[in-house]
């Protein structure tokens, strides 16, 4: 295990080349691995000291079991991951407890994720000796956290059941804050919740983040929640990254068909803009992460997809301003832009290494769109 205080680059945390699969088991007298799900499948990103990365994809596509990874709470299959510059890949846990507290995760359903039979001093309690505290001190600093995280101190006496969603969602808050962390791995935090009750807990999470320079990965399954929280964001797919962009250009330019077909699928508020927006269907339902396609594993729902994606993985193409996107024919881009990209260190080991096709706005020389028919291969 390398050491260090701190990473040279400014990274928190880096996660190069991780791969979680869970093995599928088979067998009447021996269990035999028959089958491996391929839940996170070579993700490679970095995430800065302060910043929020955003982490979106579809239901099964691998967030919670990334963030889990990340977390330590599962051993990697392979890859390497990075805490403060040190190598935590396979430090055991003993060794882990002192960076533990430093990494805390926030869960997406705050009915499930708070011990009904507890009191919340007695739920705050709990990380806080582990912090060191006794005594009074706990009961203090316990009161103090329900003030930091907008409830009333004298909540420590209560169950979790006397408090609504949104309120049990701040002692989750607050539970994490106890250990006074660095990372916090927010996995979907608002997706239970009232809309209303929605933007109060972002406004909270943000207010936390300035005031603990706190550091987030914000997981959410679309991308309207996470547009104005993150400074960047990683769209996933199938346990890969597809596209790792700073926030606002991912809405405006879009380089990779799924991040579009995501951007599109989001709601304008205004009926007309609405109707007058050109949607674009993504059918079917995402491969099963058993048995992953080759080349692409978008191809089987890709309107774009020509022979090239069912044979060759993409690479993650860097392009200017921090903007990547592992799709041969990308969206949105001028063959200057293709020509000034680069390979990215971040794509996946099996990837190709050819430069995407330039392919022109409206379709015109495009590889054409396949029916629906065709699709599922
Ligand atoms: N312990 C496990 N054993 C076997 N397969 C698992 C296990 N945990 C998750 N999976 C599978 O790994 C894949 C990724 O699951 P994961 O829960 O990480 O997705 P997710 O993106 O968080 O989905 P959601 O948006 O529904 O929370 C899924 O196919 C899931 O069925
Ligand atoms: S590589 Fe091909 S299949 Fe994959 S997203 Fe790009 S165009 Fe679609
Ligand atoms: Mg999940």
């Amino acid at each position: 295990m390398s050491e260090t205080n701190g990473s040279s680059n400014g990274a928190l945390l880096e996660v190069s080349h991780v791969k979680q699969y869970f093995p599928v088991k088979s067998g009447v007298l021996v269990d035999r691995t028959v089958a491996n799900v391929h839940a996170v499948n070579d993700v490679t990103f970095t995430l800065r000291e302060g910043e929020t990365l955003g982490l979106v994809g579809e239901s099964g596509c691998g967030k919670t079991t990334l963030s889990r990874t990340v977390l330590k709470l599962l051993d990697a299959t392979d890859g390497t991951i990075r805490f403060r510059g040190m190598d935590i890949t396979r430090i055991n846990r003993r060794a882990m407890r002192p960076l533990r507290r430093e990494m805390q995760m926030v869960f997406q359903d705050p009915f499930a994720s708070l011990n009904p039979r507890k009191r919340i001093g007695q739920i705050l309690g709990t990380p806080l000796k582990q912090r060191g505290l006794s005594g009074g001190a706990i009961d203090k600093e316990a009161r103090r956290l329900l003030d930091v995280v907008g409830l009333m101190p004298e909540h420590v006496n209560r169950f979790p059941h006397e408090f609504s969603g949104g309120q049990r969602q701040r002692i989750g808050i607050a539970r994490a804050l106890a250990m006074e962390p660095k990372l916090i791995v927010l996995d979907e935090p608002v997706s239970a919740l009232d809309v209303s009750i929605q933007a109060q807990i972002i406004n909270l999470l943000e207010d936390l983040q300035d005031e603990f320079a706190l550091t987030y990965l914000f997981v959410a399954h679309d991308l309207s929640v996470v547009r104005h929280v993150s400074d960047r964001i990683a769209v996933m797919y199938l346990g890969k990254i597809m596209e790792l962009s700073p926030a606002a250009e991912l809405y405006s330019k879009p380089i990779h068909p799924y991040t579009d077909a995501l951007l599109s699928a989001i709601p304008i508020p205004d009926p007309r803009e609405n109707r007058a927006r050109e949607r674009v269907v993504v059918g079917g339902e995402p491969p099963n992460p058993i048995d992953p396609p080759p080349g692409c594993v978008f191809h089987t729902r890709c309107p774009r997809a020509t022979e090239v994606c069912r044979e060759v993985v993409p690479p993650l193409t860097q392009y200017a301003n921090e903007h990547m996107a592992a799709c041969h024919h990308p969206l949105n881009v001028t063959p200057e832009e293709i020509a000034a990209a680069t390979f990215s260190d971040a794509s996946p080991a099996d990837a190709g290494d050819a430069k995407p096709d330039y392919v022109p706005a409206g379709g015109n020389g495009a590889p054409p769109p396949r029916p629906v028919a065709d699709q599922a291969d």
